[in-house]
């Protein structure tokens, strides 16, 4: 238990922030001044995404900061962490990416468009909401871009949200993957509203990029996870922390055996900033962003956090298999992922710089001092 103390005090956020902010000086840099809306930005990515340029801004009070605008349809509703953030650079809109921009906002120099769905069990109760968003939300938004191209004012650069599961179930020869991989995806399955309107996303992107030679990055995450990351998202890691922080067994609604490679956010994010900044010198080219080892399986990690709850909290509980009640839970749901790097590393710099086992501690630690269970 003196442990599970000692957690409290510890500022995760706060040390990731840090880290970011150094690692990304050189985009804040660029983008220091300008106006930057993201998309979406009320979501797990959303949190660092949000809170890294202002925490640039104060560690940089002599330099012009970025304004930062979050547009979101608050569908869950304003979390916590955005509507507590006091900050005279931040402007929170609430505003579906299908509505028209409103005429008072900002002409934004920068802009992310991560609004989408993108927890499975939500995708799946939203298919069309999911679509419109990455194909309707999109095409408003690079019909402005392309609009103001020969504008006085224009945007200096775009990074669009894709997914690695534009690659689907990959077969195995193509494991780990890189970006020139086509993919093997359901056009009609269960998952397809997500994974097809990202890929014609990427589409759109690609095509706006090279007609009207626009800023237009595009990024591939690859499972990521850490603080941000709702414990009822849904999604693998909460899952398994909101049992051990309940004191219950670990329920794994598979057979454990599918494999990932896991992703700390705050590498993450680094990653998707290095693309909006470079979107200019690279359009149209999308970049897997993610980590390339270990590559575990589900059962895996369940005992990795099985071992962290024991030697943070003496937890005692153990993994127990279950069969989801959703019959549609794991169609299509992917044997193996994991990325090749390189194109990020070479053209970018990205480098992911937390380990497996430090980032499960630092999200395992920052899930014990959230209020929700
Ligand atoms: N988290 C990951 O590991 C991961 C992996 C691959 C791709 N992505 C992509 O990254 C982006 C962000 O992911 P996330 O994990 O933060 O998702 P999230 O679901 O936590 O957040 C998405 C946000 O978008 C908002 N939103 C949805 N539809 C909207 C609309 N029509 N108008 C305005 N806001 C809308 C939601 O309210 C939410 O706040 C998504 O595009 C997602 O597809 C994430």
């Amino acid at each position: 238990m003196t442990e599970a103390r000692d957690s409290v005090s510890r500022n995760i956020v706060g040390e990731d922030l840090a880290s970011m902010t150094e690692r990304l000086d050189a985009v804040f840099s660029k983008i220091s001044g300008d106006d930057l809306l993201i998309t979406g930005g009320a979501g797990f990515l959303g949190y660092y995404m949000v809170q890294a340029p202002l925490a640039w801004n104060a560690a940089n009070p002599g330099l012009d900061p970025v304004r930062v605008t979050v547009h979101d349809n608050f569908l869950r509703g304003v979390p916590d962490w955005l509507s507590n953030l006091d900050d005279p650079n931040l402007r929170i809109v609430t505003r579906s990416v299908l509505d028209p921009m409103p005429a008072d906002e900002p002409r934004f120099d920068w802009i992310i468009h991560a609004a989408s769905v993108a927890s499975p069990i939500f995708y799946r109760k939203y298919p069309i909401e999911t679509m419109d968003a990455n194909v309707d939300g999109l095409r408003m938004i690079l019909d402005s871009l392309e609009e103001r191209a020969d504008s006085d004012h224009p945007v200096k650069g775009f990074a669009f949200f894709s997914t690695s599961e534009i690659y689907g179930d990959p077969h195995p020869d193509f494991i780990p993957t890189d970006e020139t991989y086509r993919g093997r995806v359901s056009c009609t399955g269960p998952r397809a509203c997500y994974d097809e309107s990202k890929r014609y996303g990427e589409t759109l992107c690609v095509n706006f990029a090279q007609q009207y030679n626009l800023p237009i990055g595009i990024i591939r995450p690859f499972n990521n996870y850490g603080p941000g990351l709702r414990i009822d998202d849904g999604r693998v890691l909460p899952d398994f922390a909101r049992d051990v922080l309940n004191g219950r067994d670990i329920v794994m609604l598979s057979d454990g055996g599918a494999t990932r490679t896991f992703c700390y956010v705050a590498d993450a994010v680094t990653g998707y900033y290095l693309i909006l900044g470079h979107s200019a010198d690279y359009p149209g080219e999308s970049f897997n962003i993610g980590t390339d080892q270990p590559e575990i399986s589900v059962r895996e990690l369940a005992d990795r956090v099985t071992e962290m709850g024991r030697r943070l909290w003496g937890y005692d509980g153990k993994v127990v298999v279950k069969t989801s009640d959703d019959p549609e839970y794991l169609t299509d749901n992917p044997n193996r992922r994991c990325p090749i790097i390189d194109k990020a590393r070479s053209m970018l710099g990205y480098e992911p710089l937390v380990g497996i086992d430090e980032g499960l501690e630092r999200a395992m630690l920052w899930y014990e001092q959230q209020d929700e269970r």
